[in-house]
């Protein structure tokens, strides 16, 4: 693969379950002269996973940051957190073939990881194939418009989503 790593500052965000890991992944970005915004929490002393969610998935979703990290004990409370914002696409990804296929297919622009997991080790192979693989766009950046508009269909349809007609692109 000839893809660059990117350079664009990320901002990154844990709960006390994924702090050590957080801590290393930090590590890891400012040695690849990545800017680090650091969005905490800054300990193990248990917190909301949620707020500190919101924290980056807001400035992701806002377009202060492009790209943002976060980590939870599994993963699953912060991607769920961080997918509420408008423009978020978060993505799970505990192994490197998700993470590339984020890029790919699905443009994530937070990457999500459970400290609980995976080890320093593989969230670094991560965290290198996730901004250094591409977006492929076409066709699948349709089927993220299509579902981008999810919101504004609600709207639309006075509240009724189950109206909405699915794209026919097979
Ligand atoms: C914290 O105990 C744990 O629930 C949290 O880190 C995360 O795994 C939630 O999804």
């Amino acid at each position: 693969m000839s893809a660059s790593t990117i350079q664009t500052p990320i901002i990154i965000g844990c709960d006390h379950a994924a702090y050590p890991l957080k801590e290393k992944v930090k590590a890891h970005l400012i040695k690849k002269n990545i800017d680090v915004a650091d969005a905490g929490t800054d300990s193990e002393i248990p917190v909301d996973y949620s707020d500190f969610g919101a924290k980056v998935a807001s400035q992701v979703s806002a377009g202060k940051y492009d790209r943002g990290i976060l980590l939870c004990g599994t993963g699953l409370g912060m991607s769920m957190v961080a997918n509420k914002f408008p423009h978020v696409r978060a993505a799970l990804c505990n192994d490197l073939f998700s993470a590339i296929m984020s890029r790919r297919h699905n443009d994530a622009n937070i990457l999500v990881m459970g400290g609980r997991v995976i080890g320093e080790a593989l969230a670094g192979e991560i965290v290198n194939a996730w901004l250094a693989t591409p977006f492929e766009g076409g066709r699948h950046q349709e089927r993220i418009n299509n579902f981008e508009s999810f919101e504004r269909i609600e709207q639309r349809l006075g509240g009724k989503l189950e109206n909405h007609r699915p794209l026919d692109d097979g």
